[in-house]
């Protein structure tokens, strides 16, 4: 009974001990790490589509999403304490319900992390071109090799860019340091800071009323997409391995960073509606424009073309509000931030994709082909070209706030499997040692588990489908594959190579410490 094929949690650390990757993470350092795989497109870019969907009302959007992500949180510390490994949702899953669910959870992830990379593309191309448009070269990329055909264009050709240089560092081996973390954090804080300090003086409380244009269900089916600006945090929880002290400092570290980001995102999101107005386009039902659908893209442009350019049409966003209200040059400084540290958020979602592949083939769920190591550049190549080609053809194709949506139905997933895992091992394993205790687990559990099932059902339909279909494909090749060659049930329980590549992406925090180097 496949339910039953669990990895011990004592296994699972006992291979941990083996691969003893050294702890040199500090609660400061974890956070900041935190920090910088949550702050990207989500907020640069995706604030434009939350206002379409609720008005100012996304303000309590950002509320709700920031809730869930928090008790979502709090479920992963106890467990991440408990079993301070790589592999985050899939590994829990896999020493608490079993290989099947873990199977579709890493599967969720690998949908999670590889949409989420071209989003983030997607997003980094509308500040690209608003900044090439904007600057002094008198250079313009035409619409239609900047917009795919959801935005009434052919291709989106610097997205297709970026993850082609993204995934040409992957290949050749370039992971990012901690010091260039560190920095691109410190751009992305500054750029957000500026923003709120030029835009809430001027803020006009007129702007604000109606609050909720389009209802509750606005505002819900917002926070469903504005997910997206929170995924990351994740990313916490699978450096424990690497953390000096995890059962201290990956609690701490992941609440901290989604508390600081969720003070930004209320204060921008209140900057925003006060400066420019974040009304929605309404269409003659009454009803809102789909963001990103040909429709609402032909009404963005009828209104440009009559010299009006309301937020919820940038594809810059915070660039836009601060051209608008005449600070022109900043505006361009924040696109520059966004140019310059948008691509480590792609970086940080491919590698974290790879990681996963890696870690399912360890067990002997995935063909070991996939993780192949190229001899030269010792990366895991094949993964990380397949992983690539879907990423780069989605982002060339795809709109920004599908992708999000498509993201964001995984991660939900992942994080209820994650929140189910904690409550039960509290039945199961009740008395292993637990250095954090989920506070509240019978109300905070149950409460992760319901609002991550709430956005779902308000993501929009087809990323609802995508989801099912995704897990289905996954489910034949597991049958197909991994349900025979599963190590659980072969008896191997020793990695069977590569598990040196997979470190968390911060490992090279050690370089940086040890060879004064800088990524590879
Ligand atoms: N939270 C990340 C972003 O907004 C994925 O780009």
């Amino acid at each position: 009974m496949i339910f039953w094929r669990v990895k011990s949690l004592d296994a699972i650390l006992a291979t941990a001990e083996k691969k003893s990757l050294h702890r040199s993470l500090g609660v400061w350092q974890l956070t900041l790490l935190g920090v910088g795989a949550i702050i990207g497109t989500g907020i640069f870019v995706l604030t434009a589509e939350a206002a379409q969907k609720a008005g100012p009302g996304m303000m309590i959007s950002f509320v709700i999403a920031g809730f869930v992500c928090a008790v979502a949180a709090l479920c992963y510390s106890e467990l991440s304490s408990m079993v301070p490994v790589s592999g985050s949702a899939y590994t829990y899953s896999y020493a608490v319900l079993g290989e099947l669910i873990a199977w579709m959870v890493g599967w969720a992830l690998i949908l999670e992390y590889s949409v989420a990379a071209s989003a983030v593309a997607v997003g980094w191309s509308g500040y690209f071109t608003g900044l090439l448009n904007n600057s002094s070269l008198g250079l313009e990329i035409p619409y239609a090799l900047a917009n795919g055909p959801f935005a009434g264009g052919i291709i989106n050709l610097p997205a297709v860019v970026i993850c082609l240089l993204v995934i040409g560092l992957l290949i050749i081996g370039t992971r990012e340091s901690a010091t260039v973390n560190a920095i691109l954090v410190a751009v992305k804080i500054v750029a957000l800071t500026v923003f709120i300090a030029l835009v809430l003086p001027v803020a006009d409380m007129s702007h604000f009323d109606p609050f909720l244009p389009l209802g509750t269900s606005g505002v819900v089916a917002a926070a469903a997409s504005i997910f997206f600006a929170y995924v990351g945090f994740d990313a916490v929880s699978t450096a424990a391995e690497e953390t000096k002290n995890p059962q201290h400092s990956v609690p701490i570290a992941l609440i901290s960073a989604l508390l600081i980001c969720t003070v930004f995102y209320l204060l921008i999101s209140a900057g925003v509606i006060g400066a420019m107005g974040a009304q929605p386009l309404i269409d003659k039902a009454g009803e809102g424009f789909m963001p990103g659908s040909v429709e609402m893209a032909a009404q963005c442009k009828q209104l440009a073309a009559a010299g009006q350019q309301p937020v919820v049409c940038s594809h810059e966003a915070l660039a836009h509000v601060l051209r608008e209200i005449g600070w022109e040059k900043i505006g361009n400084l924040i696109g520059l931030a966004a140019f310059l540290a948008l691509p480590s958020v792609i970086l940080i979602m491919l590698y974290g994709q790879t990681r996963i592949f890696f870690v399912m083939s360890r067990d002997g769920l995935l063909p070991e082909i996939l993780s192949r190591i190229h001899p030269r550049f010792k990366t895991p190549h094949i993964v990380t070209l397949i992983t690539g080609v879907v990423v780069t053809l989605a982002a060339a194709f795809l709109p920004v706030g599908k992708l999000a949506n498509i993201s964001n139905s995984g991660t939900l997933f992942a994080f209820l499997v994650v929140a189910l895992s904690v409550m039960m091992l509290r039945i199961r394993d009740k008395n292993r040692i637990r250095p954090f205790k989920t506070p509240a687990i019978w109300l905070v559990g149950p409460l992760a588990i319901i609002g991550c099932l709430i956005l779902f059902l308000f993501l929009p339909i087809d990323a609802k489908l995508v989801f099912p279909v995704w897990t289905g494909i996954g489910l034949v090749f597991y049958f197909l594959y991994g349900y025979r060659k599963s190590h659980v049930v072969l008896g191997i329980d020793t990695p069977s190579g590569g598990e040196n590549l997979i470190e968390p992406i911060h490992s090279l925090v050690d370089c940086d410490e040890e060879n004064g180097e800088e990524g590879k």
